[in-house]
């Protein structure tokens, strides 16, 4: 959704801004801006003249932006940029940020939800409203308290009690030009510290704002995150945070192991086929970094406290709630631990019962989505003990769980999750085996077995990708179809789900996955000559009824594309196309199955010419409700 990114330092701040901008363009947005202390009008500061706080604003892309700001240049080095992902008030040049008011511009991710009453009330006083949006308040709250505070930390301290809602502020006044003031609360922000010895080529002491670390990754890996009522600011040479309180407080700075080419398309056409093709890589760093040795899941030091009664509560929403499906068939089945899995967004409003013991599991790439933090905290003020697994480090998922499991896939730019679900099913099956070795239901030689399996996971993943150019072709053959079923059976339905999602949000088509077993019950009635269906037919105890439903839809008219294991004979005659998936123990299945169902939909898409990373009306974390 929304985007910040601020800069103080010696380059020219747009540059680095539109740079920052364009990192952060795959979280979903519908108009930009930028705020710059300018010399544009006064001349340069070296004729002692002040920098005047300058705003270029517009709806659309980044490129309308860079436009722009190419007919109206903001020479200058302080500023922050920022892409709006519409919520109050339609996307419009006056509802983009940086809102202005006086002095003072800010930018804002999240929502003031006391919006109406503060704006009444701003009214009241005489104060004149530019924009529909929540965050202008903001803007005007600040420049009110300026008045009686001149420091802008201070008054942006004095400003946030005032706030009711979610928030990551940068804010910059012209009373002190090389200066950023950030505030966080419920929605990500860090600094991001530059200059000689610490930024990548770095010209002088200078320093970053920014609300996801992609965007300054070119510039500086050493960043701190925000804790929830601080209040920052930095200068080029200088940081400083206070908490809610106003006490100065240091907090942890840590070294961001991505690699700026990370965030890179590497010569792929989008980044979702980049995110597909580093699945095999992504897989291995996932097991590496969770402590997969030769004979062992050691899940890097988890400590869970299991009883009699203990039950897992898993929650999450969309691909990762597919990961959740799986992850319950597999403890369920290695550990024999009850599980439960909730869509985040219904956990929290249907008065869950929670019991002493329960283990609440929240999973989720970004660790930034509203809901399933909503629901994790949730969970844990009804007295579960809080797990979470995210692939951002350092995300808000984090600070609410007790303990975090990293997938360690790496930065997913496209909105459409890829190895990020392959990685939470890799990490899910190693949880599921750790569990089953402690429990005792898992014997060590079937642990053993799947250890193997899981290890051969990346040779078996480019295997599957090899496969492209052959499923391009069957993409291209029903490129026509408006709708498409996809259909698994036991630990392939939650594959078949995540399929159908697949299709539908980067190709537009209307897609929906069934258990096989339910085909009957009703979806049935969809299927004619015009109706692709997808089937997840791999070998394993289901095979047998999964052929019966083939042979169902056959009979219907469908046009069967069937994922079949290598060397099995018998769909020949049944299916119209087959993709052939390596043989591997069941458990490992929905790993393999899914990286074609990935590239099927990305080929529909890439020859519908839709916008495969940025699909229309998506954000890639979803952080409101
Ligand atoms: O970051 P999260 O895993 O919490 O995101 C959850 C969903 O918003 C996300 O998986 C979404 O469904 C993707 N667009 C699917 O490709």
């Amino acid at each position: 959704m929304c985007g910040i990114i601020g800069y103080t330092g010696p380059r020219q701040a747009v540059p680095i801004l539109l740079d920052g901008l364009r990192k952060l363009e795959y979280r979903g947005y519908d108009s930009a801006g930028v705020a710059v202390h300018t010399t544009r009008a006064t001349g340069t500061t070296d004729s002692g003249e002040r920098p005047v706080l300058d705003v270029v604003r517009c709806k659309g892309k980044i490129a309308a932006l860079a436009d722009q700001l190419g007919q109206t240049p903001l020479p200058g080095h302080c500023g922050v940029g920022h892409t709006r992902w519409a919520t109050h008030g339609r996307p419009s040049e006056l509802n983009a940020h940086p809102h202005r008011v006086g002095r003072v511009a800010v930018v804002h991710n999240g929502i003031i939800e006391n919006h109406a009453e503060l704006r009444s009330q701003l009214v009241a006083a005489g104060r004149a409203f530019a924009s529909e949006t929540d965050t202008e308040v903001i803007a005007h709250l600040i420049e009110r308290e300026l008045e009686r505070e001149p420091d802008l930390l201070r008054a942006v301290l004095r400003v946030v009690p005032l706030l009711h809602g979610t928030w990551g502020l940068a804010v910059v006044h012209d009373g002190e030009p090389d200066a950023i003031v950030a505030a966080r609360h419920s929605s990500p922000l860090l600094l991001a510290l530059g200059g000689p010895g610490l930024g990548e080529d770095s010209p002088g002491p200078e320093n970053f704002v920014a609300s996801d670390v992609a965007a300054v990754l070119a510039y500086t890996r050493h960043v701190i995150d925000l804790e929830d009522g601080d209040v920052a600011r930095v200068t080029p040479t200088s940081h400083e945070i206070v908490d809610a309180s106003g006490r100065a407080v240091q907090r942890p700075r840590r070294r961001v192991d991505w690699s700026p080419q990370a965030a890179e398309k590497q010569g792929f056409r989008h980044f979702m086929l980049k995110e597909i093709h580093e699945q095999a890589r992504a897989i291995h760093q996932t097991m590496l970094g969770n402590g997969l040795l030769a004979d062992d899941a050691r899940m890097g030091g988890l400590q869970l406290e299991l009883g009699e009664r203990s039950r897992i509560i898993m929650l999450a929403c969309g691909t990762s709630w597919h990961a959740a499906l799986t992850g319950r068939y597999l403890i369920e089945s290695l550990a024999r631990i009850p599980v439960e899995v909730d869509i985040a967004s219904e956990f929290r409003y249907r008065d869950p019962i929670v019991r002493p013991g329960d283990i609440a599991l929240a999973i989720s790439q970004s660790g930034e989505t509203a809901d399933t933090l909503a629901a994790l905290k949730e969970a844990g003020q009804r007295g579960a003990r809080t797990l979470a697994i995210c692939n951002v480090q350092g995300a808000s998922l984090s600070r609410v769980a007790e303990q975090t499991l990293y997938t360690h896939a790496g930065p997913e730019i496209s909105v459409a999750s890829t190895k990020a679900f392959t990685t939470q099913l890799t990490l899910m099956t190693m949880l599921a085996i750790h569990l089953g070795r402690r429990t005792g239901t898992l014997a060590p030689e079937r642990a053993a077995r799947l250890i193997e399996g899981l290890q051969s996971l990346p040779l078996y993943v480019d295997n599957l990708l090899a496969q492209s150019a052959a499923i391009k072709i069957i993409a291209r053959r029903y490129m026509g179809a408006r709708d498409c079923l996809f259909l698994g059976r036991g630990l392939c339905y939650p594959v078949a789900l995540e399929g159908a999602l697949k299709l539908k949000e980067i190709s537009y088509i209307h897609a929906e996955g069934h258990a096989s077993g339910e085909m009957k019950h009703g979806p049935i009635a969809l299927v004619d000559e015009q109706m692709p269906v997808v089937v997840i037919a791999l070998r394993g105890p289901g095979y047998s009824k999964v052929l019966s439903n083939l042979e169902e839809v056959r009979a219907r008219g469908g046009k069967i594309i069937a994922l079949a294991t290598m060397g099995d004979q018998a769909l020949g005659d049944l299916a119209d196309d087959i993709i052939l998936v390596p043989d591997i123990a069941e458990e490992l299945q929905p790993i393999l199955a899914s990286v074609p169902l990935q590239l099927l939909a990305y080929h529909f898409a890439d020859l519908k010419g839709t916008d495969v990373d940025q699909p229309r009306n998506l954000a890639k974390s979803v952080t409101v409700e």
